[in-house]
């Protein structure tokens, strides 16, 4: 069985058929062609997959497409300004904090809630907040230190 949804992603009204089995990822990802959010696992344990759905992160791969009827997902690609890279995404480039880049988008989108949250208190308390998110190429102090200067 398949459900219509409606949802606002990166501030665009969407309203797709999807079905009832479908996760976030996979609507995003195929549904509305917007790859930046990766599928590493597929069961919450990796954090590739993180956005925020109304202002909190979560593991897209984990969430059903029809439970968002009326909320807004914010993705990576929704974060520039044009041509204005976000802080953090900003923060990645000039602390290369990224190897292969595949973690890198879900990496990003933690970061950011993880600033709104306020947990950037210390190097250790970012970590801890981010801990959902792995990368296996090991840039973590890296990612770390563009938290800091994007919350800085
Ligand atoms: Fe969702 Fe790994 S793909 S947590």
């Amino acid at each position: 069985p398949s459900s219509r949804v409606s949802l606002t992603v990166n501030g665009e009204r969407h309203i797709v058929t999807v079905d009832n089995r479908t996760s976030l990822l996979d609507l995003l990802r195929e549904h509305l062609d917007l790859t930046g959010s990766k599928k590493g696992c597929n069961a919450g344990a990796c954090g590739a997959c993180t956005v925020l759905v109304d202002g909190r992160r979560v593991n897209s791969c984990l969430i059903l497409a029809v439970r968002l009827e009326g909320a807004e997902v914010t993705t990576v690609e929704g974060l520039a300004r044009g041509e204005r890279l976000h802080p953090l995404q900003q923060a990645f480039i000039d602390q290369d904090a990224f190897q292969c880049g595949y973690c890198t988008p879900g990496q990003i989108m933690s970061g950011v809630g993880c600033i709104e949250e306020g947990h950037t208190g210390s190097a250790d308390e970012i970590r801890e907040s981010m801990s959902g998110n792995l990368c296996r190429c090991g840039c973590y102090v890296k990612i770390v230190r563009a938290v800091e200067q994007a919350s800085g």
